[in-house]
């Protein structure tokens, strides 16, 4: 019989949008033990709140998150708000008990990780942060080739986010939309917000890191601010490359924009290694590129595989081989996930643990670059 798992979902902009489309659908496909409910989601504005209710299929509404997380019909929380409130809602709904679905990045730093990751383990409620890419079957297919060692030695692993909406100058900051140019909400620029995901794949396709040196760049240094109205000094990183030492020995490469003209959300990874490569891009991500060094001379090549077969990930779940799904089902694919780690007892990563990691390069990483120099993670 199917248990409901009772969500309260905080935010309702993008995220909260795409997480209420996966808990809607998830049912309908996956065979779980424990099914979403969309119980009430909270935002500030009551009218715009029972809008979003209305049209996603929310049995409730709150304006103040506070009496969201202190309701007994709740379940789970979901934190789907910019990234300076993720630190005390997640800590508060920890103390309720409750069990938590927050948004990447984890937190705006190191140190409001770890309180994260102590309140969660104290109150021993199963949690995830939202990185869905690695849920994407042709990213999914990546991590399975590697580790039943298809690649063999890995050398290089590369990755870009290159985004270009940035680039006007007359773009203000802060508010409503514009909060991720805002370092006091967002905490940094593409690093928390673009090279997190890179880093959360790569250190789950690739294991850890052990050090890094980087380099960011602010190209239009004072916006005028959403919510002062005044001109003020823009202290988000724009821009961000970096180089790393995996502890595998291989050599990494990463760089994000939001100056790359041209791009609007061109998430690209390679890896190579000693027995083959694989490459993979958001814009065609159903597809994942494949080279095998073993394979015969002559017919030896980048073969380019259409994951959509019924043995890729996720995939028998879904239509008939050949017919390709979206964006939209790696949140599906979470959902799934997080209902059948409650079932299993086995929790799906990445839980704020293993998030604190990408935190930890992260915070690395903008260290190095204000500092010009290498550091360890
Ligand atoms: N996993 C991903 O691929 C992905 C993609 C986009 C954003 N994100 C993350 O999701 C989070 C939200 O981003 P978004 O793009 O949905 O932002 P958004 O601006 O579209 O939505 C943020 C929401 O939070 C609400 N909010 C702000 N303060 C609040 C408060 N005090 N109480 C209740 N609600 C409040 C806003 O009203 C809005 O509905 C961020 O942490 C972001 O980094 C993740």
């Amino acid at each position: 019989m199917s248990k409901p798992l009772r969500i309260g979902m905080i935010g309702y902009g993008f995220m909260g949008r795409a997480h209420s489309n996966a808990y809607n659908r998830v049912a309908n496909f996956f065979k779980l033990e424990h099914t979403p409910v969309l119980q009430a989601v909270c935002a500030r504005d009551e009218e715009k709140a029972k809008a979003f209710a209305e049209t996603w299929g929310y049995k409730s509404i709150e304006t103040d998150w506070r009496k969201l997380i202190a309701r007994d019909d709740i379940d789970a929380v979901d934190i789907c708000t910019p990234n300076n409130l993720h630190k005390e809602i997640a800590i508060a709904a920890a103390q309720a008990g409750k069990m938590i679905l927050c948004e990447k990045p984890l937190a705006m730093n190191v140190a409001e990780g770890e309180e994260m990751c102590a309140a969660v383990e104290k109150a021993g409620v199963a949690n995830i942060v939202w990185y869905n890419y690695r849920r994407i079957p042709a990213v999914t297919f990546a991590k399975q080739l590697i580790d039943e060692g298809k690649l063999g030695r890995i050398f290089h692993y590369r990755a870009n986010f290159l985004q270009d909406w940035t680039i006007s100058a007359d773009l203000p900051q802060g508010g409503q939309g514009l909060w991720r140019l805002d370092s006091a909400a967002a905490g940094s620029g593409v690093t928390g917000d673009l090279l997190a995901h890179c880093i959360d794949t790569a250190l789950w396709l690739n294991g850890g890191i052990s050090d890094v040196t980087a380099m960011t760049e602010t190209f239009i240094k004072e916006r005028k601010h959403t919510l002062t109205g005044k001109m003020e000094k823009v202290t988000i990183d724009d821009a961000c490359s970096f180089l790393c030492h995996f502890q595998n020995g291989s050599l990494g490469l990463f760089e994000s924009t939001r100056y790359a003209r041209g791009h609007k959300a061109l998430y690209t990874l390679e890896i190579n290694g000693e027995f083959g490569s694989i490459k993979w891009d958001l814009h065609d991500l159903h597809r994942l590129q494949w080279f095998d060094y073993r394979d015969a001379g002559n017919l030896r090549g980048w073969s380019s595989i259409h994951v959509t077969d019924g043995d890729h990930p996720y995939m028998n779940k879904w239509w008939v081989p050949g017919l390709a799904i979206g964006y939209e089902h790696s949140f599906v694919h979470q959902v799934a996930d997080f209902c059948e780690s409650l079932s299993t007892g086995k929790p799906a990563g990445p839980t704020f643990r293993d998030s604190l990691e990408t935190q930890k390069v992260c915070d690395a990483v903008l260290k190095s670059a204000a500092e010009h120099n290498w550091q360890k993670v």
